[in-house]
């Protein structure tokens, strides 16, 4: 089994993590039923996650800025089966209903399935209950943003609560680094979606703490900056995504320019290190922007190859450059796998940048909608 090093630093002592550690004891205690609710926020990649080895381990170390208003509230209802019941379920697997803004919602099902047998083994009290999920966006669905890193997010957190009432000594730690953990395990980008403002996902050599199983918050100082940074989504195609992210990071494997991506990521990182403490926002624009434009060229560069931006999205990228040209304003741009648009932008510009958004890019947006965000802290309990 692979191993993990460097991952908890605790008293000078390093803690290697293996998934293993998520597997639990015996319970100490038992509940029939009851229910908890959580919300956990979408998150937007700066370093992005593209390409991923067995068991949802990345490919290369991702880093996000948490999003503050786009999110998922998932409230899980459970009951314990009855002996009797249990005993008459002849396909003795998991039973569960998915309600999606209050209504059933079977073409949701599959995923939720293939979710619980891949935590199964880290959740070994699943198949104990009938579970009621009842989840909703605060964003529209058919946007273009992908609700599954909140969506796994609000579900992991859920499934915590109810484990952490079957093993009530359970540490806090343990609490949000296994939800991330479980959370990755449903789709990888969800387990940044957690806890923290800045969060690093993947083992990075100079980014103490970092895993490739679960994400972690930066750790180190994050300059005044970027307090309040923001995040307004403009909505450029909110059709289905052309290509899932599962295919995408598929066509990472045997990709020609792959190990030099991966390379390259790690280099990001390094750089967005300094740049966090010294709060250069024209080295943290070259950054984001460049692993933008690489996450796209990986897909213009492999085999099928895809084109996911938009007339209108290339018109959106020039449009900020002009501005920005002529203003000396720090906005800049990031995408992900999709045809929206994120502009990031400090607090103290926002006037400036919400006016320009208004006058000059409003126009590229499908039914002129666009979604203000900002960074933001992680999932909440309800
Ligand atoms: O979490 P997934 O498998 O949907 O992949 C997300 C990939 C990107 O959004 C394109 C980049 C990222 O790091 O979030």
């Amino acid at each position: 089994m692979v191993k993990y090093f460097k991952n908890y630093l605790c008293q000078n002592l390093y803690f290697m993590f293996t998934a293993a550690d998520f597997i639990p004891n015996k319970y100490t205690s038992t509940i029939e039923n009851g229910n908890f609710e959580w919300s956990a926020p979408s998150n937007i990649a700066l370093v992005k996650y593209w390409g991923k080895k067995d068991n949802q381990i990345p490919a290369n170390p991702s880093v996000s800025f948490t999003l503050n208003n786009c999110k998922t509230i998932t409230k899980l209802g459970f009951s314990k089966k009855s002996i009797s019941t249990s005993l008459n379920v002849t396909n003795d697997g998991f039973s569960f209903d998915l309600l999606f803004e209050g209504k059933p919602k079977e073409d949701f099902k599959p995923k939720i399935q293939k979710f619980l047998e891949r935590v199964e083994v880290y959740l070994p009290f699943l198949k104990d209950y009938h579970f009621t999920i009842d989840t909703q966006n605060t964003f529209p669905h058919s946007s273009g943003i992908a609700s599954s890193a909140s969506g796994m997010a609000a579900l992991a957190m859920n499934f915590m609560s109810l484990e952490r009432k079957l093993n009530p000594e359970m540490t806090e730690d343990y609490f949000y680094q296994k939800a991330s953990f479980l959370a990755r395990l449903g789709s990888g980008s969800a387990c940044r979606s957690v806890k923290g403002n800045v969060v690093v996902w993947g083992n990075q050599a100079n980014i103490q703490g970092s895993t490739d199983l679960f994400g972690v918050e930066f750790p180190y100082t994050i300059h005044e900056n970027f307090k309040n940074y923001q995040d307004t989504i403009l909505l450029v195609d909110k059709g289905e995504k052309q290509v899932s992210s599962t295919v995408g990071h598929d066509l990472m494997h045997n990709h020609p320019y792959a190990k030099r991506r991966f390379a390259q990521a790690h280099e990001n990182l390094d750089k967005l290190i300094a740049i966090f403490e010294n709060g250069n926002l024209d080295e943290f624009i070259k950054v984001v922007e460049s692993e933008a434009l690489t996450l796209h060229a990986m897909m213009m560069t492999s085999i099928p190859y895809f084109i996911l931006m938009k007339p209108n999205t290339l018109e959106i990228i020039n449009a900020i450059w002009k501005f920005r040209q002529e203003t000396q304003i720090p906005v800049c741009f990031t995408l992900d796998a999709g045809a929206n648009v994120h502009v990031l932008y400090p607090e103290n510009v926002s006037e400036k940048v919400l006016q320009f958004i208004q006058d000059k890019l409003v126009v590229f947006c499908q039914n002129s909608q666009y979604i203000c965000d900002k960074i933001g802290h992680g999932a909440i309990a309800l």
